[in-house]
């Protein structure tokens, strides 16, 4: 697709991107998390891609750190597109742009829960070093991936550390 124009959100871009929630994710609520990151975190990074003025996509990166390293690190979620603008690369670009901003502002490794057959197409691999911050179930092993922006770094080893709204054994579990 061409033309995806992508851009960080701003304060009146809120209700826009709390439509797209409900209908990209019908069966789950992330609004309070969204929330909650959008207006009381403010080191996120939340990206938007519009076409005019609709919005049709959302990002967000919420930086972290990594027990025992000095690691700058950051989380992908969550993402999501409007249905009827689905399979038209907007995830994927959304991705990438976040990715490309924060390799600039030096941020070395970004992990991700999510589907390895979507995510792996950005240069996503599982991930075994570093732990979520609550024990994942074995069915979703293999969705904890992370994508190195700076391959001089050795891996480190450890636990995410991340903000309060993160902090809920309901986000990591089925
Ligand atoms: C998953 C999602 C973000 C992808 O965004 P998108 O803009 O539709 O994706 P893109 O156009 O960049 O990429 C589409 C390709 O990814 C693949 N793809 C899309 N969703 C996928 C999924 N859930 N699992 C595996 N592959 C998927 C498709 O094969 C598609 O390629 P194809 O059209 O050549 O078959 C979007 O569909 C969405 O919001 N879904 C609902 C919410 C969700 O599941 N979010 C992910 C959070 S982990």
């Amino acid at each position: 697709m061409t033309g995806i124009d992508i851009r960080p959100s701003g304060p009146g871009d809120l209700a826009s991107i709390e439509r797209i929630y409900p209908d990209a994710f019908p069966e789950e609520d992330l609004l309070p998390l969204v929330r909650q990151l959008l207006t009381q975190e403010p080191a996120v990074l939340s990206l938007v891609a519009g076409a005019g003025h609709e919005i049709t996509g959302h990002i967000l990166f919420t930086p972290c750190g990594i027990t025992g390293s000095d690691t700058a690190a950051a989380l992908l979620a969550p993402l999501a597109v409007a249905r009827k603008y689905q399979r038209q690369g907007i995830g994927t670009a959304l991705i990438a742009e976040g990715l490309s901003r924060l390799r600039l502002a030096g941020v070395t490794r970004v992990y991700v829960l999510g589907d390895p057959a979507y995510y792996g197409r950005s240069g996503f691999e599982p991930e075994t070093a570093i732990s979520p911050p609550y024990p994942l179930p074995e069915q979703w092993r293999d969705a904890w991936q992370s994508v190195s922006l700076d391959t001089s770094q050795p891996p480190a080893r450890g636990t995410l550390l991340l903000p309060e709204p993160w902090m809920q054994p309901a986000l990591w579990a089925p």
